[in-house]
């Protein structure tokens, strides 16, 4: 066997990965599938959860992000079986029943968990709730979840004037509203439906563009009354809603997957198919950017899997060209950013990205993290307030470069690192458990490492 071009070194406390690239000619090849949907994962444990009756859930995403879910809603008296990927089974209690917990619910690194929930904590009457998270989230913004949430008649305190975790939460009973949202973010939409699940009479929330519909589609299925206006992209829960426990089927996570198919269309000789891969159309944004930029990629075995669009992604390498990403289209590939940030440096031309301003407040500042590292590795990259420019074409080089902690940035560092000229060391690469375990592994294989 040849030497490993996929290393990980430990270094002290951290993990460092370091990363030799592959041979030239040598490609990404072969079949693979990636962990479940981070997004249906948390859906499915909330709803499960909150249900009445059984839910089963298949494919759950064993990363670190659905734990902090699973555990603060087992604090809460939902019954969660231990979490594997074959199947968890989860005993719900029914709307407005969650139990008051004996200590502060962690959220860990998850804005998902900590938001969805703040919606169902704010509106199980005559209890209190204390949340946290890990450092990052405890950075990040609450206001956007506090301030629709206020308006329904919630009580809730935190550091900031409530507009950061730890936050403290006193359950009443919520009046209906009509929530216009300033930013597209599924975490802002679905908290405010999940709030109005117990409320009497219409909760609507109408944001300025379509993000991401798992909670419509998933709520709908356990029984839920939504009601969906395409045009004005709003959104109306009509309660009390009763929920009955089903059976969930995750889709691979087409944010993990967009690694896989950056690089297979990037490193040469490349020929890969990625299995299973959820294709909900509010989250392939990153497919229609890669088939701007010239990347070959085909759709097979389409189909329809409890509820969610699903296929195998085939992915061969070609000349990219830059493109601009920008407008409608953002909040459908938020997370993919990074990545195409990362496609951009080898495509011909200039890429653009406006419009992505909320990168700043995700797990790090996405955007001021791929531009001070990608130039480290010798990418002409300039950092907007609301994007990156970048133009692709002169060449990566190795470099020692930072993961902030951050699991995308990592992980798209990581794929930017097969492309370098000699080796790269990604400091603290070990969170890309917050949403892909295996990736590590996954890599060496398609790599035809191991
Ligand atoms: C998510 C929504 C997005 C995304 C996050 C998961 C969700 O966040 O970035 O990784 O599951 O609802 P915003 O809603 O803040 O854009």
């Amino acid at each position: 066997m040849s030497s490993p071009i996929v290393t990980v070194e430990i270094d002290r406390d951290r993990q460092d990965l370091v990363i030799e690239p592959p041979p030239s000619g040598v490609g990404l090849h072969g079949k693979l599938r990636v962990p479940g949907d981070k997004s249906i994962s948390h859906r499915a444990l909330m709803l499960g959860a909150i249900a009445e009756g059984e839910t089963q859930i298949r494919g759950l995403l064993l990363g670190d992000d659905p734990r902090s879910t699973a555990d603060c809603f087992r604090a809460m008296g939902a019954q969660i079986s231990d979490l594997n990927e074959d199947i968890v089974l989860v005993r719900g209690l029914g709307i407005g029943n969650l139990q008051e917990p004996t200590d502060i619910l962690n959220a860990g690194n998850s804005g998902t968990t900590l938001r969805l929930m703040l919606g169902l904590l704010a509106s199980q009457p005559g209890r209190f709730f204390a949340v946290t998270g890990d450092k990052s989230l405890r950075s990040r913004p609450m206001s956007r979840v506090v301030t629709p949430l206020e308006k329904m008649g919630a009580t809730i305190w935190g550091r900031d004037a409530g507009k950061l975790a730890p936050l403290a939460v006193n359950g009443r009973q919520l009046n209906p509203c009509h929530y216009h949202s300033p930013v597209a973010s599924a975490q802002v939409k679905s908290c405010v439906l999940l709030a109005g699940l117990s409320v009497e009479g219409q909760t609507t929330v109408t944001e300025p563009a379509l993000s991401r519909d798992h909670s419509e589609r998933m709520l709908r299925a356990f029984g839920a009354d939504i009601a969906v206006d395409a045009e004005t992209h709003s959104v109306t829960v009509t309660g009390p809603a009763k929920l009955t426990g089903q059976t969930v089927v995750v889709p691979g996570d087409i944010s993990s997957a967009a690694f896989w198919i950056v690089a297979a269309a990037i490193v040469p000789g490349s020929e890969l198919v990625v299995e299973n891969v959820g294709v909900n159309p509010t989250r392939t944004g990153v497919l229609e950017i890669l088939d701007r930029m010239d990347a070959d990629i085909t759709l097979e075995n389409q189909r329809e899997v409890a509820g969610e669009p699903v296929a195998d992604v085939r992915v061969k390498s070609s000349r990219l060209k830059g493109c601009e990403i920008s407008g409608d289209v953002i909040p459908r590939l938020i997370d993919e950013i990074p990545i195409l940030a990362v496609a951009a440096t080898v495509a011909q031309g200039t890429t653009t990205i406006r419009d992505a301003a909320e990168l700043r407040v995700k797990e790090s500042d996405r955007l001021a993290a791929m531009a001070m590292e990608l130039t480290k590795m010798g990418a002409n990259v300039t950092e907007r307030p609301d994007g990156l420019e970048i133009v692709g074409g002169s060449g990566l080089t190795g470099a020692e470069v930072d993961s902030y902690d951050d699991h995308r940035v990592a992980m798209s560092l990581a794929i930017a690192a097969l492309l370098a000229k000699n080796s790269t060391t990604i400091y603290r690469a070990e969170s890309a458990s917050i949403s892909y375990p295996n990736f590590i592994e996954t890599l060496r294989q398609a790599i035809g490492d191991v």
